[in-house]
C-alpha cells in the first residue's frame, strides 16, 4: 500500500494584499520519492512550499503530515519543521550568521546534538556542497550560487524525512547543478523524500518520480515525467518546453529511425544506447 507523508486537502492560501495565491490544491506525496513542482512564474510553487512547513498557514483547508492534520500550534508546528526542512528560492532571506559554518551549524545545534555530531555533520555538508573551503568565510562576501549552496547545506545537517527545495539549481553553475543533483539522489536513497520546484524541464523530466504542475494557484496535472511531458496540450497551456531527450526520442519514433521500444529515454545515456542499438 502506499504510504503518503505529506498531504494538502483543499488548500488554499490569500496574502493579505488579496492576492489569491493557491486555491483548493489538493495532493498526495507518497514517502521516499523524488516530487517535482514545474509552472509558470506566479503559479504558486513558493507558496505552496511555504505551506509545507507552515511558515505560511492556510487560509482554507488543511496540511496533513503523516496521515494527521497540522494543527498550528507551537507543539505542531515545531513538529512539522523539525520533519520538513525547507530550502527558500532566494538564500537572501534564508542566511543570517556571519560565518558559513556559523550558519551552517545552527540548525544541528538547535536540534540539541553532541557537540562532535554537529562537526562531522557541517563538515560533511560542506563537503557535499564543495563549500568545505570556505568554512570561515563571511556569508554576506559570497556569490548568489555560492550562497544558495550554503542556503542547502543549512537543512542537509538536520536530516529532516522531507526536504523541499524551492529552485534549487537556479543561478548555479552546471557543474555545481549536477553536483546538488548528485546530493539529492544520495539522501534520497537515505529514505528521504525530496520535493524540489524548478523551471528546468531537462531537470524535471530525468530526475522526478512525479510531477505536479501548477498554474494561476492550481495543480493542472500531475503524473510521471512522461505522462507530463508528452502531453503537448498542457505544455502549451502552461508555457512549458519539451525535453530535448523526449523530444529526440519523439522525432526518432515519428520518422521510423527507432521502432517503439517499451522503454523511453530519461537521460542522455538512455538515449544514445537506443540510437546505437
Ligand atoms: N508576499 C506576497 N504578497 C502578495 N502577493 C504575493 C506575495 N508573494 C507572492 N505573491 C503572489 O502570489 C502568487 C504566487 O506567487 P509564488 O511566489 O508562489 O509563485 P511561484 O510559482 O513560486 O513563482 P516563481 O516561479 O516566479 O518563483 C503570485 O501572483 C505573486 O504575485
Ligand atoms: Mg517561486
Amino acid at each position: 500500500m502506499r504510504e503518503y507523508i505529506l498531504e494538502t486537502k483543499d488548500l488554499s492560501f490569500k496574502y493579505p494584499d488579496g492576492t489569491k495565491a493557491l486555491k483548493s490544491v489538493n495532493i498526495k506525496i507518497e514517502k521516499g520519492k523524488k516530487i517535482s513542482f514545474i509552472g509558470v512564474n506566479g503559479s504558486g510553487k513558493s507558496t505552496l512550499f511555504l505551506n509545507f512547513n507552515g511558515v505560511l498557514k492556510p487560509s482554507g483547508g488543511s496540511l496533513i503530515y503523516k496521515g494527521n492534520a497540522v494543527k498550528y500550534n507551537q507543539k505542531s508546528l515545531l513538529e512539522l519543521r523539525k520533519n520538513i526542512g525547507i530550502v527558500f528560492q532566494d538564500p537572501e532571506n534564508q542566511l543570517f550568521s556571519a560565518s558559513v559554518y556559523q550558519e551552517v551549524s545552527f540548525g544541528a545545534m538547535n536540534l540539541k546534538l553532541e557537540e562532535t555530531e554537529v562537526r562531522r555533520r557541517v563538515d560533511e555538508a560542506l563537503k557535499n556542497i564543495g563549500m568545505y573551503d570556505y568554512r570561515e568565510k563571511a556569508v554576506h562576501f559570497l556569490s548568489y550560487g555560492q550562497k544558495k549552496r550554503v542556503s542547502i547545506a543549512d537543512i542537509l545537517v538536520m536530516n529532516p524525512e522531507v526536504i523541499v527545495f524551492d529552485e534549487p539549481t537556479s543561478s548555479l553553475d552546471p557543474k555545481h547543478s549536477s553536483q546538488i543533483i548528485d546530493i539529492f539522489d544520495d539522501i534520497n536513497e537515505k529514505g528521504i523524500t525530496v520535493i524540489l520546484s524548478t523551471h528546468d524541464v531537462e531537470i524535471a523530466y530525468s530526475w522526478s518520480d512525479y510531477i505536479f504542475v501548477m498554474k494561476d494557484g492550481e495543480i493542472v496535472k500531475e503524473g510521471t515525467p512522461y505522462e507530463i511531458f508528452s502531453d503537448d496540450k498542457l505544455i502549451n497551456e502552461c508555457y512549458l518546453q519539451k525535453p530535448l531527450i523526449l523530444e529526440t526520442f519523439e522525432n526518432l519514433i515519428k520518422s521510423g529511425k527507432v521502432k517503439s521500444t517499451e522503454t523511453i529515454p530519461r537521460n542522455k545515456q538512455e538515449l544514445f544506447q537506443l540510437i546505437n542499438a
